[in-house]
């Protein structure tokens, strides 16, 4: 025991990204780098060199979808039955006050709980209609292929070109890498910035930067949807809008699922939202429910529960 004050709750939500973000690396940095297959397949349909028999062909609607998904840690509810799908090509929002469930519920999509002792995840969680969390599933290359974006960027200690290339050199991947990296630096929006110092450190960049960066490496895998958790919050407004500009350019290509808290950034990015709260479970406890799912004209505009209302309003949360 010491005696230092409880943590507050936005201390404490630091504090677990923090451990999830370290976790998440230390997975990916022990991964055996295999390097890019010879005999190239053409940019844009990179394969696999030895295809998971789990990982299923394109062309499933949608992308992914939730069913009565539940999630806790230890005994803790954290969020209850919660169902929506993220419609291929889309941008999907989740919105809700601090505590709702966000952030556990993104990271059902890429099985980023299971990096935390205790959490059980119940219920249906669909990727291209897969079970995400079927026995066959891999969660390990679960998360190698959808890249979660975090809110404070989280490169690895190598190169801004090592960054790019590490996903596609740990799958595997048919092609040329210096393309691969190329293309996935221009895709966001930061090739022209860092084409003269691919060899340099990532961390010497700008959080802005880092941030594009992030999201390069989660696209260098050719994904069809990736993640982003709150990814402008620690930036800038010119960033921030670098982000967004960029978010609207890889859809329909890639569909995207964002947590964010500014209301405006999901009106002016996301094609549905989803609203969640945290209500008093049958205990008492506060736990996280979807209360709306719609598209975003509709949840911000003609809200159909009065807790959306009040929330997308401004006069509650
Ligand atoms: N690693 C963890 N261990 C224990 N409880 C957790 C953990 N992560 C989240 N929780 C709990 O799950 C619930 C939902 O938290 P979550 O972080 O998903 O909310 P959020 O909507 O993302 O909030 P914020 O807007 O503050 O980021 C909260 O009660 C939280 O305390
Ligand atoms: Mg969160």
């Amino acid at each position: 025991m010491t005696d230092t004050p409880a943590a507050s709750a936005a201390d404490e939500t630091a504090r677990r990204d923090e451990s999830l973000v370290a976790a998440a690396a230390n997975e990916s940095m022990r991964q055996p780098e295999v390097g890019p297959v010879e005999g190239a397949a053409p940019l844009g349909h990179p394969c696999v060199a030895e295809p998971e028999h789990w990982w299923p062909n394109p062309g499933e609607d949608p992308v992914a979808s939730f069913s009565g998904v539940s999630v806790s840690f230890g005994a803790v509810p954290a969020v209850r039955d919660v169902s929506f799908p993220i419609p291929r090509g889309s941008t999907v929002a989740l919105i809700g006050p601090s505590g709702s469930g966000k952030s556990t519920l993104i990271r059902c999509l890429n099985r980023m709980n299971d990096l935390v002792p205790g959490s059980r995840v119940e219920g249906d969680v669909r990727y291209r209609g897969v079970d995400l969390y079927g026995p066959d599933v891999d969660p390990i290359e679960v998360r190698a292929r959808i890249g979660l974006v975090f809110q404070r960027p989280n490169p690895f200690p190598k190169t801004i070109f090592d960054n790019v290339a590490f996903g596609p050199r740990v799958l595997g991947f048919h092609g040329d890498i210096h393309d691969i990296v190329e293309r996935a630096l221009r895709r966001a929006a930061l090739w022209d910035e860092v084409k003269d110092r691919l060899d340099k450190s990532a961390l010497a960049l700008s959080g802005g930067q880092q941030q594009r960066l992030v999201i390069a490496r989660a696209l260098a895998i050719e994904p069809d949807m990736i993640l982003m958790d709150e990814p402008a919050s620690a930036l800038d407004p010119i960033s921030t809008s670098r982000i967004e500009d960029l978010m609207k350019e890889l859809t329909p290509d890639v569909t995207i699922v964002i947590v964010t808290h500014n209301l405006q950034q999901a009106r002016r990015v996301a094609h549905f939202t989803a609203f969640l709260t945290s209500e008093p479970g049958g205990d008492g406890a506060l736990v996280g429910r979807l209360v709306e799912f719609g598209t975003t004209d509709q949840i911000f505009a003609r809200p159909a529960d009065e807790r959306t209302e009040a929330y997308v309003s401004g006069r509650f949360g």
